[in-house]
């Protein structure tokens, strides 16, 4: 059994990993922290971490990135790993995060699908064979999104960029000149509830190779986070993300 900690319990991943925990024999939350306590749960939930009694095996977070210090200073105290699924957070946040786990396990990916992390293993395969191909990628979210562009949409730029030169462009209206070779566009879009879209496009001479990502429920993200949490419960400090998980499936 690996006991949770949820971070961001009460937010809309919050209560969808909460359900999926309760539907999972191997896995029991124990703690859950918001700071917006919301209706009581069957656990104790709290704004401030260091109030839990109980030690988890894992803490997963989807919360907000301005509480990685919080948490990472949790995690060190309590030797706690921690699974940060949240996105956008600022270079401070990551250094501080990449310090953690030199003394604790820590998992970090943009995106907790393993539909998505297939998707840029491909995008890196693509991008190194299709090296002269304009690459573009697209991405769309709910009205709700705070962070543009996503996570993901960085993190697929950023295995293309492990291939091959490129500069990434997130707007095109403030210079009238032609595309550069080296682009990586960017464009984000915001609309409804649509949970989550990415696709690649690798525009060629008189050929288009898209590929692409329709995440249909937020399941597939929680599904993902507690398998990460499995995953890092019991190993060693270090720095761990879903190309690792992906290595030992
Ligand atoms: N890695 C992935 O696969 C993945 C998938 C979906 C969402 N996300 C990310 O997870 C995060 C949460 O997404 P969501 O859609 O559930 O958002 P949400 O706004 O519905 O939920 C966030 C929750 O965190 C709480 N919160 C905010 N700041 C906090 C703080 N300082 N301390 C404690 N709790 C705090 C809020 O009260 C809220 O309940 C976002 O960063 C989102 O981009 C990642």
């Amino acid at each position: 059994m690996v006991r949770l900690i949820i971070s961001g319990i009460n937010g809309k991943m919050g209560k969808v990993l909460e359900t999926m925990c309760e539907n999972t024999d191997s896995v029991e939350i124990i703690g859950g922290i918001d700071i917006n306590l919301g209706v009581p749960h069957k656990f104790p939930t709290v704004s401030d971490p260091f109030e839990l009694q109980d030690k988890a095996d894992a803490i997963i977070d989807f919360s907000h990135h301005s509480f990685a210090p919080v948490l990472c200073r949790y995690a060190l105290e309590t030797k706690t790993p921690v699974v940060f699924s949240t996105t956008g957070h600022s270079d401070d946040e990551l250094n501080m995060i990449r310090d953690t786990s030199k003394t604790v396990p820590v998992f970090k990916s943009a995106n907790m699908s393993l539909g998505v992390n297939l998707l840029t293993e491909l995008v890196k395969k693509a991008a190194a064979v299709l090296n002269d191909f304009d690459v573009e990628i697209i991405e769309k979210h709910h009205n709700q999104k705070i962070d543009a562009p996503s996570g993901t949409a960085l993190m697929i730029a950023e295995a293309v960029k492990s291939v091959r030169d490129g500069e990434y462009v997130f707007d095109r209206t403030k210079e009238k000149k032609k595309r550069e070779k080296n682009e990586i566009g960017i464009h984000s879009v915001r609309g409804g509830t649509i949970v989550g879209e990415h696709e690649v496009i690798f525009a060629g001479n008189n050929e288009i190779i898209s590929i692409s990502h329709t995440a249909q429920s937020r399941e597939i993200f929680a599904a993902g986070a507690i398998r990460a949490a499995k995953f890092i419960a019991g190993r060693q400090n270090g720095m761990y993300s879903m190309e690792d998980l992906i290595k030992e499936i």
